[in-house]
Order: C-alpha cells, then structure tokens, then sequence
C-alpha cells in the first residue's frame, strides 16, 4: 500500500490544497450551460477513499457539484449490465482524438461513437437506459444514490433546465445517429434522460466513495456487493484510461498513469485499482474542458505517492 499513515495523507492534502489555489485564475467555469456559468470559481477539494473505508479530504469536499460527464461511468455501468457485450455493437471503445462535443468523427463513422465518454457516445448509453428502463431517470438515481449510500441525492432541477434549453448540440448529434438506426428511442426522451444525468448533484467525498468498486474489481468494498463483473470494472477503466480526460487523455496518462474522469462542472475522478478513488473539484477550466486545478492536485498526488500504473 503507497499510504501508510492517515495524519500524513490529511495533511498532504490541506498542502496541496493550498499550493494549488494560484492555479483558479488559469481556468474558466463552463458558461455553454447558462447554469454552470454561475458557479463561484474560487473553489476546491479534494477526498480520497480507500477500499479499507478510510476517507481523507481537504477543502469543500462535502459540497455538492454538477457531475456532468462523469455520469457517463454510472450510465455506462448500468448499460453494461442490461446489454451485455450487444452494447460495444453500437459503441466503439476507441480513443477519438476530438473534443468531447465533436460532431465530425459521428458521420465519417456511420452514427457509431467513438467511445461512452465523450458525448455522443453517452447518448447511445441513455437510449440504451431509456429502452430499458420503465423509468430510466429514476433508475440512474437510486443506483448513485446506492453506490454513494447517501438517500439524499438528487438531480438539480436549474442545470437540468438550462442543459435542455441550451443542448442543440447534443440534440444534432442524437439525430444524425438516429438516422444511422443507432438511437432506438424517441431523441427528446434520450436528451432528457442525459440531461438528467449529467445535473446530478454530487460532493467529493460521496462521489470517492461510490466509485470504490472499479478498484475493487467490480465489487463495492463497504457493502461487499458486485456491482458489475470483473471484467466489466477492468473494460470501464480501460476506457478511462485512454478516453476518460477527452483529447487530453494522452497527456493525462504521460503525467498522472490513473484511468479518470472528468466532468465540466469541474471535477475529477481517478481510479487507484487494489487501492481506492480520488476526486477534486474546482471550477475553473482548460482548455480541453477539465478543471485546472483538480488536474494538478491528482498529479501531485499520484506523483508524491507513486499511484502511476505504467
Ligand atoms: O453534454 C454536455 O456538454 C455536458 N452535459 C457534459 C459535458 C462534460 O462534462 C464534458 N466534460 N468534460
């Protein structure tokens, strides 16, 4: 195990913490989504969870954030579990190389997304729950609220609104796959479903915790619970690996080594497989979408703890 003693990681995060708040005004909040565009930049945490149950964290790591894409894990894994290897028919799990909301690779490749993590891809998954799902929007919620064990998660009503009044991008590319026949349901009822996903409202602290089963091989450690196969959990990090940081993938596994997500409500999530999950959050963004400042804080600590993989 790369950590040993609990006082020492506490305090390594209240330092890094500290460190990395110079790094706020390098970024930019979300503002495509009106709702996000509110959001106080000067803001961060940090909380890693482990599969022993220990939980460490430093900042607002028990306020609640937009998931945004990293729904798209949650998403992913209940698909996996309805569909079955049927699902990697309409999508591929290749790394695309585009922004995340890129249209262009979808006619070229005949409506088949490149991978689950970038958007169109997760529109696939959501037609695949709104198919399979008598009430899909539900069902998403009361499987994070199940692996979070927190009853009290909700999907925040203001970021849902403001993604379907301003989701036309979204909404082309669920079309133009609908005309390839790889989007079975009715697209507003896809959207929605999406849309309802991604305003997921979540904190670092219960978002660390209820990713724990992708270390642990597919099974949550606190309720000893599989949550998806074990080849599932190696397949979805996998992904993460070589798509979970959209076309800074590349970049992230030179530098940090963790399969991770992130999300354009700010934050980051980063698999440590046999150990446990971290997660930052802070608003403002790069370039590519991902949040300044939680980058630094998972390379750092993935650098001072030796997590890489490779
Ligand atoms: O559909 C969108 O554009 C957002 N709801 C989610 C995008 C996102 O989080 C990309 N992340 N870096």
């Amino acid at each position: 195990m790369p950590i040993t003693n609990t006082t020492d990681l506490s305090a390594l995060l209240q330092q890094m913490l500290a460190q990395s708040q110079p790094l706020y005004s390098t970024g930019k909040v979300a503002d495509y989504i009106p709702a996000l565009a509110q959001v106080a930049p000067q803001q961060a945490a940090v909380a890693v969870a482990t599969l022993d149950g220990r939980l460490h964290s430093a900042g607002a790591a028990q306020q609640s954030f937009s998931l945004q894409s990293i729904s798209k894990i949650f998403g992913l894994v209940m698909a996996m579990n309805r569909l079955g290897d049927e699902l990697w028919q309409r999508v591929n799990m290749e790394p695309s190389g585009q922004p995340f909301n890129s249209i262009v690779q979808l006619e070229w490749e005949q409506g088949i997304p490149r991978n689950p993590m970038i958007n169109a891809g997760a529109i696939v998954v959501a037609d695949v729950l709104v198919s399979h799902y008598s009430a899909s929007k539900s069902a998403f919620l009361t499987f994070l609220r199940r692996l979070a064990g927190e009853e009290a998660l909700y999907a925040d009503q203001q970021v849902y609104l403001s993604e379907l009044e301003h989701g036309n991008r979204n909404a082309a590319m669920a079309y133009l796959m609908k005309s390839f026949g790889n989007i079975e349901a009715d697209v507003p009822q896809v959207l929605e479903h999406y849309f309802h996903q991604c305003a997921a409202a979540i904190s670092c602290e219960q978002l660390a915790r209820s990713l724990l089963f992708l270390a642990n091989r597919g099974v949550q450690p606190s309720t000893n619970e599989q949550i998806c196969s074990r080849r599932d959990a190696h397949r979805i990090n996998a992904i993460l690996s070589t798509s979970g940081m959209y076309d800074q993938s590349g970049e992230f596994a030179f530098k940090v080594g963790l399969p991770a997500k992130s999300g354009v409500g700010g934050a980051i999530v980063a698999i440590v497989p046999q150990f446990g999950v971290i997660t930052a959050w802070s608003p403002p963004l790069n370039n590519y979408g991902n949040s300044v400042v939680a980058m630094q804080l998972i390379q750092q600590l993935a650098d001072e703890l030796g997590l890489s993989l490779f």
